[in-house]
């Protein structure tokens, strides 16, 4: 590295109160369970933070802006210093996201190297019906569906139950709860109706896959490296809650739900279903053009059939969770990790984009 220190900037958006924070107000003690993880998770603002320091422990100047949904903060700083590289952690834009794809564009642009996915992934991957042909054209195993665009189900729709209802352009578990899972018909009714009265179309009515979910992360290009597996275990789950990462699973530490579910690293896989793993996953990061890092998440089915259920481009990098605890366990720190997502980015810097 030149003396000049490389100028990092993390740029996200985030707007309206920060749910997080509230969390540092509750008595454990007036719990009705007994939590096994802290229920004080760190606020976006120190996620954020703790990034900026990460990357300044790895030697380069680093800064964060949050857009707040103000476009112009980002051309202002891009006139007075533009960044060697931007860390893109954007996600939304007016609540909307599918406009994360374009800042990415923007940036692009402005010939602003960046972190992750180009835009075509960002938006692909936000669209779950068209990633799933996609996945499956190209021989990829993923779960059969119907596409619905009013809540009525076709009589005739050929799928097995249990099946599992889920919006099709939502991430991170929204609209994924207990009743998602259905088992016949007056279920998955009644359900259809919940999802089209909060969500807008399309919904996505997918068959529910038993088996072991597994996240498979993926760090690099040219090739790129399947990190260590996570396998989550449902195992002290209440009967009434399906083995799934429902939001309440995934985000509230308020719910019990949150601290029944474990996850371990890595998944304990025989020689060859951990090939086929790697191979589906390698190959759905490829189709759906995906870069730098992402997760998978999959079901291993019988006979080890690893269907892919979501491709998430550019994944939660917060220390421990998913993406970073795979990562680690695959002997890179925290800081190394995001420096390696840095050193990806940067190598396009003479490129077009
Ligand atoms: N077809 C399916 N079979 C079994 N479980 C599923 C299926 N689809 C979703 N799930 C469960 O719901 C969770 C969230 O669904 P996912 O498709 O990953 O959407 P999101 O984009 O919200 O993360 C998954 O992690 C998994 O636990
Ligand atoms: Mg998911």
């Amino acid at each position: 590295m030149s003396d000049k220190k490389i100028f990092v900037l993390v740029l996200y958006n985030h707007v309206g109160e920060d749910e997080y924070e509230k969390l540092k107000q509750v008595d454990e003690s007036q719990l009705d369970f007994e939590p096994e993880y802290p229920i004080q998770v760190a606020t976006v603002r120190e996620e954020y933070a703790a990034l900026v320091k990460a990357l300044r422990r790895e030697g380069f100047m680093a800064g964060a802006l949050n857009l707040e949904d103000d476009i112009s903060k980002l051309e202002a700083l891009i006139r007075r210093r533009p960044p060697d590289v931007i860390f893109n952690l954007v996600e939304h834009f007016r609540d909307e996201p599918a406009l994360e794809a374009n800042v990415a564009g923007l940036l692009e642009l402005h010939h602003i190297p960046y972190t992750g996915a180009p835009p075509f992934s960002l938006t692909l991957c936000q669209r779950k019906g068209l990633t799933k042909q996609l996945l499956m054209a190209n021989g990829i195993p993923t779960p059969r569906y119907r596409l619905l665009h009013t809540p009525e189900m076709p009589r005739r729709h050929g799928l097995r139950y249990p099946l599992i209802v889920k919006p099709a352009r939502e991430d991170a578990s929204s609209g994924v709860e207990k009743s998602s899972v259905v088992q016949n018909l007056e279920q998955l009714e009644a359900r259809l109706k919940a999802v089209f009265e909060e969500y807008s179309p399309p919904i996505l009515v997918e068959e529910f896959i038993e088996g072991r979910e597994l996240h498979v992360s993926i760090l690099g290009n040219d090739p790129p490296e399947v990190l260590p597996i996570i396998e989550w275990d449902f195992s002290e789950l209440p009967p009434d809650h399906p083995p799934i990462i429902s939001y309440a699973v995934k985000w509230d530490p308020l719910e019990e739900v949150y601290h029944r579910v474990h996850s371990f690293c890595p998944a304990k896989l025989s020689r060859a279903a951990l090939r086929r793993v790697k191979e589906v996953a390698i190959k759905a990061y490829r189709v759906t053009g995906c870069r730098d890092y992402a997760r998978l998440d999959i079901r291993l089915a019988k006979r080890a059939v690893p269907y892919v259920l979501d491709v998430n481009p550019n994944p939660d990098l917060t220390e421990g969770v998913s993406f970073m605890e795979s990562a680690e366990a695959a002997g890179y720190s925290f800081s190394q990790t995001l420096r390696r997502i840095v050193e990806l980015a940067l190598e396009r810097r003479d490129e077009d984009c």
